[in-house]
């Protein structure tokens, strides 16, 4: 979800307006999920890396963080949604954690699933994936993908990256294998559940061949 502080600069608003429009955008999406045949999303709201941002920023997000997970909670359960979270998110604020963890508890049933990255970063989560699979014997592809964070989750199919950034930025590195991309310059804040739309139309032409012919 990249694009934020750029919708925000163009209309010489605060970066923070920014993230409250991606929030906005997010909800929006999640709510159209129904009408799609998408199984899981997953959103990629805060890199191991986003540390790095000053701080006021990161305050900013883990806020938003909090207030969507206690705005939004009671529309997860009532559409069916299950939650699921990637990436080192224990090691969030304390409070952050609770919420997560209830609201995981809460979702537990959902058919659908909302796979959110937070403090995520794609080669610590296999790193780590690798550790497991080494103390359990053979490390294989098979016993690697087993401990990833995406375990419980279908295969990825599709990977959107908005903002007109054409990079992984350390996301789903192992996921990608054979995903399909898309790389638009549509900026989160701005990117629709029309846009998602037309990223699953354009999916469906794309001809899948897994190395195959
Ligand atoms: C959102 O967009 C990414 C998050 C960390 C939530 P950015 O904040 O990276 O926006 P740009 O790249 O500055 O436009
Ligand atoms: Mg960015």
């Amino acid at each position: 979800m990249d694009g934020n502080g750029r919708w925000a600069k163009a209309r010489h608003l605060p970066r923070v307006v920014g993230h409250q429009r991606g929030v906005e955008a997010v909800r929006k999406l999640v709510r159209s999920l129904k009408d799609t045949p998408i199984e899981c999303l997953t959103l990629y709201a805060f890199s191991s890396e986003n540390w790095k941002r000053p701080e006021d920023e990161v305050d900013d997000l883990m806020n938003m963080m909090r207030k969507f997970i206690k705005s939004d909670l009671p529309e997860f359960i009532a559409n069916d949604v299950k939650l699921h979270i990637l990436g080192d998110w224990r090691g969030l604020a304390p409070d952050i954690v609770a919420l997560l963890d209830d609201a995981l508890a809460q979702t537990a049933k959902g058919k659908r699933t909302l796979a959110v990255a937070l403090n995520y970063g794609s080669q610590h989560e296999i790193a780590r994936a690798a550790t497991k699979a080494a103390a359990e014997g053979e490390i294989t592809a098979e016993s690697i993908e087993r401990h990833l964070d995406t375990a419980p989750l279908p295969p990825l199919d599709l990977l959107i990256r908005t903002s007109g950034e054409v990079r992984l930025s350390n996301f789903l590195l192992w996921q990608c294998a054979y995903a399909e991309m898309i790389f638009t310059d549509v900026l989160w804040p701005d990117f629709t559940p029309a846009h998602l739309n037309d990223a699953l139309e354009e999916f469906a032409r794309r001809e899948r061949r897994y190395g195959g012919r």
